[in-house]
Order: C-alpha cells, then sequence, then structure tokens
C-alpha cells in the first residue's frame, strides 16, 4: 500500500508515437511526466529540495514554503505542502493560466499574482524579488528558489536522467528537453556527459527567450525561457540549441493530442518537433529520448481552445505530415552554446538570493556532486 501521494513520484512511462515517427528513421521516446501525481516534471525536484530542507532543519513543522513559479513548480509545491502540512505561498504572473491558478487553489496554496513587468518584459525577476522579501518578513519560511538553487538540477541528475539510461540500457544517440530554470536540462547533460558522453544533448528554447543568446522579445510558451542562462545549466554539456516559435510549439501539441492521443502542453510541443526532426536525421534503430515535462489539461483554455488559437492568429489544424514537413525545416538556432552564454552572477545580489541558496551552492561546488 502506498503511504504517501508522494511515493508516486518518479518512475514515468517511454511512450512511442507510431502515427508520427516513421519505421525508416531514428525512434522518438517520450518521457511521459504527466504522469507524476502534480501533473508535471516539477514533482520531482519539488520533493527533493523539501525533503533536503526538512533533513536540514530549514523547513520544519508549521513554516511556510514560499516560490515564484508561473505554473507547475507552485502546483508540485502545493501538491507537497498539502500532504505534508506546509503552509504555500506562491507568486505567479499574468501569464499563469486559470486552470494553474485554480489547481494552486484547489492545494490550498495562496497565491499572489506579480503584474509588474521586469527590464526583459518578462516576470521572472520581479517574481523572484518578491519571494525573496517575502521569505525574510515571514516567520519560518523556506524558499526552495528553483531559479538559483541547484539542488533543482541535482533532483534530475539523480532521478530523471538515471531513470532514462537504464529504460534504454544505454541506447539513446539524443536527449532532448525545454529549459527555464535549466533543472532538467543542466542535471540531465550532466549525468549524460558523466556516464553516456556520446549522447547528443540539445536544448529547446522559446523564441524571444535568451538563455541562448539573442534579442528579448514576448512569447507565449508557457513554462519556457528566462531573460538570462541559469545556473542549473551547464552550457559546455549542451551540443546546440532550438529556439521554437509560439506558433510551432502550438501546433506540434495539438497535433500529439489529435494523432497520437497523447496530452502535452506547448513547451513539449516544441520539444517533441524538435525530437521528430531528430529522428528523420537518424537511422532507424537509433533513438532519440524527449521530455514531455506536462500534460495539455492545464492548457484547456489556451492550447485546446478554438477561439484562443485563432486570436492568437494560429492556424487551427495540422495533420502529421505538415507536422514532418515542419520539423524537417528546423534549423538549430546555436551549434556552439557555449559562446552565446548569458550568465548573470550580478542577479545574485540585485534579486537577494536567499542564504540557503548561496550555502548549497557553495557546498555543490566544492563536493562536486555533479560536474
Ligand atoms: C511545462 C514546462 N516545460 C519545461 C520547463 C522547463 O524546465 P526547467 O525549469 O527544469 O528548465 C518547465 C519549467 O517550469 C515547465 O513548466
Amino acid at each position: 500500500m502506498i503511504q504517501s501521494i508522494l511515493e508516486t513520484i518518479g518512475n514515468t512511462p517511454l511512450i512511442t508515437i507510431p502515427n508520427t515517427n516513421k519505421a525508416n528513421e531514428g525512434q522518438v521516446l517520450l518521457k511521459y511526466e504527466r504522469f507524476n501525481p502534480g501533473g508535471s516534471i516539477k514533482d520531482r525536484p519539488a520533493i527533493y529540495i523539501i525533503q533536503e530542507a526538512e533533513r536540514r532543519g530549514w523547513l520544519k513543522p508549521g513554516g511556510t514554503i514560499i516560490e515564484s513559479s508561473s505554473g507547475n513548480f507552485g502546483i508540485s509545491l502545493a501538491m507537497i505542502g498539502a500532504a505534508k502540512g506546509y503552509r504555500v505561498i506562491i507568486l505567479a504572473d499574468p501569464k499563469t493560466t486559470s486552470a494553474n491558478l485554480a489547481l494552486l487553489k484547489g492545494f490550498g496554496a495562496e497565491v499572489i499574482v506579480v503584474t509588474e513587468q521586469d527590464d526583459s518584459g518578462s516576470y521572472h525577476k520581479t517574481r523572484i524579488a518578491l519571494a525573496n522579501k517575502l521569505a525574510k518578513e515571514i516567520e519560518y519560511a523556506y524558499r526552495p528558489d528553483q531559479c538559483f538553487n541547484m539542488l533543482n538540477s541535482e533532483a534530475h541528475f539523480k532521478s530523471t536522467a538515471r531513470e532514462i539510461l537504464d529504460a534504454c540500457s544505454g541506447n539513446i544517440a539524443a536527449f532532448i528537453t525545454a529549459v527555464s530554470t535549466g533543472g532538467q536540462l543542466g542535471g540531465i547533460s550532466s549525468y549524460m556527459k558523466t556516464y553516456a558522453p556520446d549522447v547528443r544533448i540539445i536544448g529547446v528554447d522559446a523564441a524571444g527567450s535568451t538563455i541562448f543568446g539573442g534579442q528579448a522579445k514576448p512569447y507565449r510558451i508557457p513554462g519556457i525561457g528566462l531573460s538570462w542562462t541559469p545556473v542549473n545549466l551547464h552550457l559546455s554539456d549542451i551540443d546546440s540549441a532550438y529556439q521554437i516559435t509560439d506558433q510551432q510549439a502550438f501546433l506540434a501539441a495539438r497535433a500529439f493530442a489529435r494523432h497520437e492521443g497523447i496530452l502535452m502542453g506547448p513547451s513539449s510541443g516544441a520539444c517533441a518537433l524538435v525530437a521528430l526532426k531528430i529522428a528523420q536525421e537518424l537511422a532507424p534503430g537509433e533513438r532519440v529520448v524527449c521530455m514531455v515535462s506536462d500534460g495539455g489539461e492545464r492548457y484547456i483554455q489556451t492550447l485546446f481552445n478554438e477561439e484562443w488559437m485563432t486570436e492568437q492568429e494560429f492556424a487551427t489544424v495540422s495533420d502529421t505530415e505538415e507536422i514532418r514537413a515542419m520539423a524537417r525545416q528546423l534549423q538549430p538556432w546555436s551549434l556552439c552554446p557555449t559562446d552565446e552564454a548569458n550568465y548573470r552572477p550580478d542577479l545574485i545580489q540585485s534579486l537577494d538570493v536567499p542564504e540557503t541558496t548561496l550555502s548549497i551552492n557553495a557546498e555543490m561546488s566544492n563536493r562536486a556532486v555533479h560536474r
């Protein structure tokens, strides 16, 4: 018998997409993170960071968890808070969907919607700065700090990456995932470069995000992108990066629901499109593993709402041949991501990153838990 919902985090399946992926090319395997109890991959770093904070005495019974998140990480923390009895405060923004706000509140979290944009036109910096301020003001508060805390990528190094390599018995030609805090891509790339260095590592970002350099502009893909390169990501572990447009991401996610019966959000649509592109270049028997970070229900009012799609002036239908052609036309944004590094150590001070994060990161650099 399972004693707590939290024990069901992880061990998600790898799923093929036979209606879109042809037999005469490489095989796409989707790592389907919707099967986590909070509905996304973020359950993994959330439980890992909370358990570590409990172990270190930073989070005690009666404590409050405060985090900046436009969606999935906040929902995971809200679920964990409900299961363990912590108060949870989430700093969201106007891009947070009403479905996500409802889920956060359903798990009992208090939600503050930050409306002030930062200098890049997104809300990341204003959300983080306010979360850090509140964490100082509220007694017995703990800030998991997904954006700067390197335990985020360590969670994936220790669970997600090992699961993937074990499930494929080491037979993987390429690995693809989307980037925001860099937790997934950072942790998994680091693991692959250590234990399976031949795996090609590909990061997927939103066109308009500047994680891999470029000019900042607004974009609509939720959960992806940042206006700097996150500390959780070692660009030297990344072989190439793609930037995907809103329309490409949304159309691809809709196509995988329609033609494969697989619900996924727009960030995963973007990744699966890149995975198809890579598979088209691989031989039968070679595999590309692609993270599907969450499911589609979270985007019922956007991705799966015909009126919203029309308002965005996105097309509404795409058959598998159109999706395959769209994939074929993709070109890498960067073949040497280290050249595009946009790390911002100054943010540690200007956003007032918590002491708990700084001490973890210093410890991790010293013990070199992962490279
Ligand atoms: C749906 C979705 N995809 C991708 C990502 C990117 O993951 P990471 O923050 O580990 O880089 C996120 C992060 O919030 C997300 O919610």
